[in-house]
């Protein structure tokens, strides 16, 4: 099982979860802004560039936020895209495992970047992309693994994510960049050992490309980090091999920035209290069942143990068991933490279950705005 990685519920602890529909994603934009805050002096210190993975994160109401502190984002294909010219700001980097041949040339249009899985990919497609203005880049795979479960490895055997080193001896002519990625919710330490691993091949091709962008999964913005040692990683890389360097992190930019606000429709009993809510895990926060993982509540106190799920009909639906002062009522309010990051962007309507609306609280001036409702026509609209 995977650890979350929150810190703990920061000025959550002092929001009123009534104040919000049930169920909510609730952002703190202070605390996201602090977020950001982190990584533009990251940048600015390595003359890095850092740029919002919209796969993790695209809450485009804040954008204005997101666009005064990084260069730009990383899209994963068309539709992330066009989101991102749309309501971002900044440069674009497209990324996909395969581009599909009927839209590249509307991505490549509309990217600054493309950035290639496999050299047939980048045979296939590297002349239509400079013709439109885009420069293209190499996934390679350093075959050098970190993560800690084999669901998010992206160097585990049998891979399909980039192209692994061995069999690289040249480069393809005309690149202008390199991208890897391998790391989920770390440290500086996995960075700095993969780096390690990658370096002879950077070094033996250095002079074929002109930027390095390291992927995602540093979470940067945990009090923890090894920030100066990043940077300190980032400027040596720059200088030794002569290019801009890039990260792309999703999780570290909404990193503890929301919760996710539910109620408890009804408690049931079978070996012990389990609780019935209006958060499904399959539905609202996917990677408690695929990682899997146990989301942290928020003011969990107490001696009594509930199983708390969700309501559709599958067994594995479940949140996890935590403890409660009293069993709960049916309508008391419950919340989640660090709920930003792979959640909103993975949201279903599985069993007709409805859509947590979206709400931005400035915990500094307690303001709150609910900035989207889901309602039935949303999920009519998704079927035919
Ligand atoms: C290629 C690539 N870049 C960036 C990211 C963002 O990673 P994270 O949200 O862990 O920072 C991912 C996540 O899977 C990824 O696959």
């Amino acid at each position: 099982m995977l650890r979350t990685q929150s810190t703990g519920p920061g000025r959550f602890a002092d929001f009123d979860l009534s104040r919000v529909p049930s169920p909510c994603f609730v952002i703190d934009e202070v605390r996201l802004r602090q977020n950001l805050e982190i990584l533009s002096s990251v940048a600015q210190a390595a003359d890095a560039k850092v740029l919002l993975a919209l796969k993790a994160f695209a809450m485009w109401s804040l954008a204005p936020l997101i666009n005064e502190h990084l260069s730009g984002t990383c899209a994963s294909g068309l539709w992330e895209a066009r989101l991102a010219r749309k309501r971002f700001a900044g440069e674009l980097s497209t990324y996909a495992p395969a581009f599909k041949p009927s839209e590249f040339a509307e991505i490549a249009e509309l990217s600054d970047h493309i950035v290639f899985n496999s050299v047939a990919q980048t045979e296939r497609f590297a002349g239509e992309a400079k013709a439109a203005g885009a420069d293209f880049a190499l996934r390679i795979n350093p075959e050098h693994s970190e993560a800690e479960i084999p669901l998010y490895d992206p160097c585990a055997v049998g891979s399909r994510l980039g192209q692994p080193i061995s069999q690289l001896e040249e480069l393809p002519d005309g690149m202008s960049g390199l991208h890897l990625h391998n790391l989920c919710e770390q440290g500086l330490a996995p960075l700095s050992r993969t780096v390690d691993a990658v370096l002879p091949f950077l070094e033996a091709h250095k002079g074929k490309y002109d930027w390095l962008n390291l992927g995602g999964g540093h979470l940067v913005t945990r009090d923890d980090y090894d920030r100066g040692g990043l940077i300190a990683l980032l400027e040596s890389l720059s200088h030794r091999l002569g290019v801009q360097t890039y990260i792309e992190p999703g999780t570290a930019i909404g990193f503890d920035s929301a919760i996710l606000v539910g109620e408890v429709l009804d408690v049931v009993e079978n070996d012990g209290a389990v609780g019935i809510t209006d958060i499904s895990p399959v539905c609202h926060m996917p990677d408690v069942i695929e990682a899997p993982y146990r989301p942290d509540m928020l003011s969990e106190a107490g001696e009594i143990d509930v199983r708390l799920g969700g309501a559709s009909c599958l067994s594995g639906d479940i949140i996890g068991s935590y403890k409660f002062e009293a069993v709960p009522k049916s309508g008391q309010r419950i919340a989640f933490l660090d709920q930003a990051h792979y959640t909103m962007v993975k949201t279903t309507t599985f069993n007709g279950a409805q859509l947590p609306s979206l709400a931005i609280w400035n915990s500094q001036t307690d303001a709150l705005r609910i900035v989207k409702n889901f309602d039935y026509d949303d999920f009519e609209g998704r079927l035919s």
